[in-house]
C-alpha cells in the first residue's frame, strides 16, 4: 500500500484486535473537531432529553454502546427508539430504525427531526442502512447528533446520503 493510500485509511489502518479504544476516540484521532453550535431551535430540548432517556432502554450486551433515537413527527409528537442487540450480532437494531418501525407501525408518515444520542464526545451518527431508510420513509429531515451533555452537530439527510438510490429510480 502506498503512503498516500495509507493516509486515507488511518482508521482501518490502526484498528487491531487489541483496539478496545472508544469510537469517539479514534475519531479525534483521525482529525474529527467539534463543532460549535449557536442556539437551540424550538422544541429540540425535549427531543434530546427524549433520545436520551431512550437510550437508557438499550439492550447493547455485546457492544456496551448505547444509543438512544427521538423522531419528531409532524404534529410535534415524538416517537422513540434504542438499540437492540442479540447473540447473532448481524441483527442488531440500531435506535434510529427501531424509532422509524415503531412510528411507521402506528401509521405515522411525516417527519421532521431526528435526534441520535451517545455517550461519545464526537458525534455519532447514523449508519448506512438506517441513512437508507430515514431517506426513505422520513426524507430530508433535521439529523440532530447529541451526547450526554447535548446536540454536538446537525445535518440534513441529503447531506449524510447525497446520492441516494430510491423509488424514484425503481419506476
Ligand atoms: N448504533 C445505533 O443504534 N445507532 C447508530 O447511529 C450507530 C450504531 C448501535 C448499533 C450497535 O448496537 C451499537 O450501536 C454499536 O455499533
Amino acid at each position: 500500500m502506498s503512503d498516500s493510500e495509507r493516509s486515507h485509511w488511518p482508521a482501518v489502518e490502526r484498528r487491531g484486535k487489541t483496539d478496545r479504544r472508544s469510537g469517539s476516540d479514534r475519531r479525534a484521532e483521525n482529525g474529527w473537531t467539534a463543532v460549535h453550535l449557536e442556539g437551540s431551535p424550538a422544541g429540540e430540548g425535549a427531543l434530546v432529553e427524549a433520545a436520551r432517556r431512550a437510550r437508557l432502554h438499550a439492550r447493547a450486551d455485546y457492544s456496551r454502546f448505547e444509543v438512544g433515537a427521538a423522531l419528531e413527527l409532524a404534529d410535534g409528537s415524538i416517537v422513540t427508539g434504542c438499540n437492540v442487540e442479540n447473540a447473532s450480532y448481524g441483527l442488531t437494531l440500531c435506535a434510529e430504525r427501531v424509532a422509524l418501525v415503531k412510528a411507521l407501525s402506528e401509521g405515522h408518515t411525516r417527519f421532521t427531526r431526528i435526534v441520535v444520542v451517545a455517550n461519545t464526545a464526537a458525534p455519532t451518527p447514523p449508519c448506512g442502512p438506517c441513512r437508507q431508510l430515514l431517506w426513505e420513509y422520513c426524507g430530508d429531515i433535521e439529523v440532530i447528533l447529541a451526547n450526554l451533555k447535548g446536540p454536538t452537530a446537525r445535518h440534513r439527510m441529503s447531506a449524510l446520503l447525497p446520492l441516494p438510490f430510491d423509488n424514484r429510480l425503481l419506476k
